[in-house]
């Protein structure tokens, strides 16, 4: 068992926390927010992650876990210090080190004994030096050492636990082989692979994997827009690309572009940093510029379909930025919605999780429906933007006998073109040959 504190409850902290309390460990998380804390102890967990309520009411009860607002205190308690404070993207696009720095201030102000200090939090190459030198010129006992190891998180919302539990590896990066042994012993139970390296290293492999996937997404994005204009589908394009190991077939899903907490601020301050370096990183910045413009395709596909948008009812199924999850981060909705409020269309939302959490994002003027059936009942047009188990399996038949007429525009492909067909649908996917096109349309689309 070792001792275990970790600093920011956020979606990172909170995960990895309950996580290596789950397997021994006793862990204290602590936050500066109070309600959050207040909240965390009578087992109210701020965020939607399936798994993390039952395993925090576990290890709370059985005293693994706690949660304080003491951070000093919980610091001297422990022997390994998790930074999992917030990375913010900031006006400048560049990751804010704000609550990083202050965090390793107050572990200087409250290094009792030799320590190991782990960053989780995602940060530019570089932050482990800057963050040993604020607490080396913070420490009040200048004899009591540590060391600084980086141990970047993958986890991925909405499985996050699962992600965590059975992680395809753990990479741990320090100039100390001693701590990273220790960080390594930390993840055995984990049954995982551990890559060890520097700490400069592995700070980058985190942005490294991210702008990876992310580029991946922006790939498929850009063939499926050429797909649309030749006639191919990019569901078959994907699926053959995939079958070659070296591409492999995750994160070749054409949609509306990449969400999240991670992708576009990763992606952002990756160009930063390069930039920052003397390096023009121009493929990324067309990642980045390919998926802002990806969510547009949504709004060019209503235009050609409706042919405008004033006094129409759209039905938008689905909000959060993925399934699973009410997280609005970067979601695609945050830049559908408002665009069709402006464009003078009435809005009918409905997301089985997020729309609390939307609600906080988006402009007046959206209707939230507690139920798919009350957001199309009367549509013009069904949109999908989030494809949650719900409207993956929906069935397409009711929905369009509920609609006032039969047009869906599935911004994540989740239905198959034979069932939109069966259905009676005429229906525009991204990157696949639409269905039951009208005439007009027909003679207005690029193929
Ligand atoms: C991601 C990384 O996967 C994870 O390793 C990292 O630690 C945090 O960022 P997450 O943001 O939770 O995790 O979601 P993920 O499942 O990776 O999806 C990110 C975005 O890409 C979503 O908006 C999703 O809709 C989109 N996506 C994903 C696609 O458009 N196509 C795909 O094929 C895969």
């Amino acid at each position: 068992m070792k001792k275990i504190t970790v600093i920011g409850t956020g979606y990172v902290g909170l995960v990895s926390g309950a996580c290596f309390a789950e397997i021994g460990n006793r862990v204290i998380c602590c936050d500066v927010d109070e309600q959050k804390i207040i909240k965390l102890r009578r087992g109210e967990i701020p965020i939607y992650e399936p798994g993390l309520s039952e395993l925090v009411e576990r290890n709370t009860k059985r005293d693994q876990l706690y949660f304080t607002t003491e951070v000093g205190e919980a610091i001297e308690a422990s022997d390994i210090i998790y930074i999992a404070v917030g990375t913010p993207m900031s006006e400048t696009g560049e990751a804010d080190m704000r609550y990083v720095m202050s965090a390793a201030k107050k572990i200087g102000e409250h290094l009792n004994s030799h320590k190991i200090i782990v960053g989780k939090s995602t940060v530019p190459v570089g932050t482990g030096e800057l963050v040993r030198e604020v607490i080396q010129a913070n420490k009040k006992l200048p004899w009591v050492g540590f060391d600084i190891v980086s141990n970047p998180e993958f986890l991925r919302e909405g499985s996050a636990i699962s992600d965590c539990m059975n992680m395809d590896r753990a990479v741990i990066g320090s100039d100390n082989p001693e701590a990273a042994r220790l960080i390594g012993e930390l993840h055995s139970p984990f049954n995982t692979r551990i890559f060890t390296t520097d700490l400069e290293s592995a700070e980058m492999i985190k942005y490294a994997a991210n702008t990876f996937l992310a580029t991946k997404i922006s790939f498929i994005n850009a063939i499926a827009n050429i797909c649309e204009r030749v006639g191919a589908n990019v569901a078959d394009v994907s699926e053959g690309m995939g079958l070659d190991s070296r591409i492999g077939s995750k994160f070749l899903q054409a949609g509306i572009g990449y969400g999240g907490s991670c992708f576009p601020k990763d992606t952002y301050a990756l160009a930063h940093i390069s930039d920052k370096a003397g390096y023009d990183f121009e493929l990324l910045k067309s990642v980045i510029k390919t998926n802002q413009r990806q969510r547009y395709v949504i709004m060019d596909k209503l235009r050609e379909t409706l042919g405008g948008l004033a006094g129409k009812h759209v039905a938008v199924l689905g909000l959060a930025f993925k399934p699973n999850t009410d997280d609005m981060r970067y979601a695609p909705s945050l830049t559908i919605i408002p665009e069709l409020l402006k464009q003078g269309a009435s809005v009918y939302a409905y997301d089985p999780i997020a729309s609390e959490a939307a609600k906080r994002e988006l402009p007046e003027g959206v209707t939230y429906s507690t139920s798919l059936d009350q957001a199309v009942a009367g549509a013009d047009v069904a949109v999908i933007l989030t494809e949650w188990d719900e409207i993956r399996s929906m069935d397409l038949s009711n929905i369009r006998k509920l609609m006032k007429r039969s047009i869906l525009i599935d911004g994540r492909n989740c239905h198959s073109l034979q069932e939109a067909q069966e259905a009676g649908f005429e229906y525009h996917s991204i990157g696949r040959p639409p269905v039951n096109m009208s005439e007009p349309d027909r003679q207005s689309a690029n193929f």
